[in-house]
């Protein structure tokens, strides 16, 4: 018979308080300011890749500290996956960076955002711009099957300030072009459309500079065999990170004659924030 943990008083009223609780089974600490954790997904939750939704933990003052969070899992799988900063004075971040399997945290089951096909429209090539932690949705585009299905080719630009923290992108990305499911879902030679741009601004990496310098003064596309840049015919992009980023590219992608898009009136490119400040 297996061994039965007892509901004491102080379980009970844990479980009983923390709303839309979901259990942590996966932790994983890619350096000291950025981890990846997976969650149980709520049966009835379902999102568009690319979408965010509002998670946290129960405050000091027992209500819920919930943050803004992009759902780096793609929409058909059975788990949650986050990718996160640790801000060390961070109110949430500076706790949920200790969670353990087994741990509950608090997910809102409401999904929105910006970063979804749907507010694209059709195009050839598909740029997804990130820094930092804007990875994330990223992450979860990647692993959909429609991506492959609406481009012919997908480039993955990723700019961070040190090597390590390209270290998810890269080992996600990887797994991705091995992936014998995707293969069978879209096609063999899927993998073949993925282009990665990993770039760093303040360690030596084989790629250095932020990308904004690098699509301004054209070394991205020499080292990406593109002619002729950036067009609105055949070029669509999601783009993000902080805001400085988001304004900076948005500026070079407008310069190119793309116009943002949005859920409802879709174009050739949109925008999410990363985090505010
Ligand atoms: C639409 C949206 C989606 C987001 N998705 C993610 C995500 O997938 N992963 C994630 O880690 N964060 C994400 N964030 C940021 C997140 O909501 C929180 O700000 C973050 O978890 C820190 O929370 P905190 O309470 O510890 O600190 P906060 O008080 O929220 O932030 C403190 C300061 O830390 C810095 N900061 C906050 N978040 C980041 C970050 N991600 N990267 C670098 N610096 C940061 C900022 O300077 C901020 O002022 C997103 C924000 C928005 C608006
Ligand atoms: N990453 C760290 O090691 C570190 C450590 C301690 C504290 N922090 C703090 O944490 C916050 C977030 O840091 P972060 O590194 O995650 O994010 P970030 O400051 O937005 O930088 C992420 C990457 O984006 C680049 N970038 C920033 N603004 C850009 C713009 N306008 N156009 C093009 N590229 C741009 C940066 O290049 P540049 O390097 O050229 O800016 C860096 O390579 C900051 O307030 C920072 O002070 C970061």
């Amino acid at each position: 018979m297996t061994e039965m943990t007892p509901v004491t008083e102080a379980t009970a009223v844990k479980a009983a308080t923390l709303p839309d609780a979901q259990t942590v089974t996966e932790v994983k600490h890619w350096t000291d300011r950025l981890f990846s954790f997976r969650v149980t997904r709520p049966q009835t939750l379902r999102f568009r890749s690319g979408e965010f939704v509002m998670i946290g933990l129960l405050g000091d003052n027992g209500k819920p500290l919930l943050r803004a969070y992009s759902i780096a899992s793609p929409a058909w799988d059975d788990e949650l996956e986050f990718y996160s900063i640790k801000v060390q004075d961070g109110p949430l971040t500076s706790r949920l960076q200790h969670i353990q399997p087994g741990d509950q945290i608090i997910l809102r089951p409401k999904p929105v955002g910006t970063l979804v096909h749907d507010a694209l429209l059709p195009g050839k090539r598909l740029w997804l711009f990130a820094t930092g932690t804007g990875f994330a949705p990223f992450a979860s585009l990647l692993r959909e099957p429609q991506t492959y299905e609406d481009y012919d080719e997908v480039i993955v630009t990723h700019t961070c300030r040190e090597v390590a923290e390209l270290e998810y992108g890269r080992q996600l990305i990887d797994l991705i072009r091995k992936d014998e499911m995707l293969a069978e879902l879209i096609g063999e030679g899927f993998a073949d459309k993925i282009r990665y741009y990993p770039t760093t601004t303040r360690e030596q990496s084989p790629k250095m500079g932020r990308i904004t310098t690098l699509l301004e003064d054209g070394t991205a596309f020499r080292d990406l065999g593109i002619d002729g840049g950036i067009t609105p015919e055949t070029d669509r992009a999601m783009v993000c990170g902080s805001l400085a980023f988001n304004h900076d590219i948005k500026a070079i992608l407008e310069e190119f004659g793309l116009r943002e898009g949005a859920n409802s009136e879709p174009a050739e490119f949109v925008v999410e924030k990363a985090f505010v400040g």
